[in-house]
């Protein structure tokens, strides 16, 4: 059999061999609360200085397109965010809005354009570089939760933090303030299975802010939450952003979540429409 890929977006992956395993589940909880992290494909030296400089512009995007066979599904988006900087990004179903997000986090190629993260150009990075970009600058909060689920939900966030490096006391540290941030101090342990949609999406919003991210890419957050823990995500978002000088691209469907945003860009057909 051949090997299996993991990918946990913002993350990272987890290579299997798997005809050396229990089971694959098993093997990855395993390695991971070991801190083994034996087969772990870790793309990039943890001891060398990762940190990408801060640069004033957190992200850049140039004539950026994008077609999925005949449909032009980005077209020619021009688009700068400055740190610290929130932006909006509505528009109907099928506009691009996901699809502009997973360009941006290198998950698809783009076409034709541009995208710099941090001033580095996502196109000119070998596959290793763009991994750590997207580790150590990015992070990330989807419409799919994306947690390990074999781990609860406290490890999910320090996981995050133990792949760039954070040292143990500093992660226990930072881990355990998100979670009175986001309201889960009393679901630490729990698996998340056990968690309802709008607190598994509170902790990856921990996750996605843990390692201190340049910008923060959220595909609808508050879709999943009642309307006061939605509230208070978004308020979340917006000090957290503030004081850690976090851009943040937030898509939403939901004019009232654009009020933490400084600025709100709408897209249409692909093409981003007079802000
Ligand atoms: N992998 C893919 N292959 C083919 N077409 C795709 C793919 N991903 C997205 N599309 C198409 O691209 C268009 C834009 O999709 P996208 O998910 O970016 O929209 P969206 O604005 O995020 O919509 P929503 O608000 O419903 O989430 C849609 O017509 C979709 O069907
Ligand atoms: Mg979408």
């Amino acid at each position: 059999m051949a090997e299996k890929i993991l990918n946990f977006h913002g993350i990272g992956q987890i290579r299997i061999n798997p005809n050396n395993r229990k089971t694959e589940k098993n093997k990855v909880l395993m390695r991971v609360r070991l801190g083994l992290l034996i087969n772990f494909h870790i793309l990039n030296d943890l001891n060398g200085s990762t940190k990408v400089k801060k640069s004033k512009i957190a992200l850049e995007v140039v004539g950026a397109q994008k077609s999925f066979g005949q449909v032009e599904v980005l077209k020619a988006i021009d688009l700068e965010i400055l740190a610290g900087e929130r932006v909006g990004l509505m528009g109907p179903s099928g506009s691009g809005k996901s699809t502009l997000l997973n360009c941006i986090c290198g998950i698809e190629p783009l076409d034709e354009g541009l995208i710099k993260v941090a001033g580095l150009d996502l196109t000119g990075l070998k596959h290793g570089e763009l991994e750590k970009l997207r580790r150590e600058n990015m992070g990330y909060v989807f419409q799919s939760f994306h947690l390990l689920p074999t781990l609860n939900a406290f490890e999910n966030v320090e996981f995050a933090a133990q792949l760039v490096g954070i040292e143990k006391e500093e992660r226990i540290r930072r881990v355990t303030d998100l979670f009175e941030q986001v309201g889960l101090s009393h679901r630490m342990d729990h698996l998340p299975n056990a968690l309802s949609g709008g607190e598994r999406q509170r902790v990856a919003i921990a996750r996605a802010l843990v390692h201190q991210p340049g910008l923060v890419l959220a595909d609808e957050p508050t879709g999943s939450l009642d309307t006061e823990s939605g509230s208070q995500v978004l308020e979340l978002l917006k000090s957290l952003s503030s004081t850690l000088e976090v851009a943040l691209l937030l898509v939403t469907h939901d004019h009232e979540s654009t009020r933490i945003c400084d600025r709100v860009i709408t897209m249409k057909d692909g093409s981003l429409i007079a802000e």
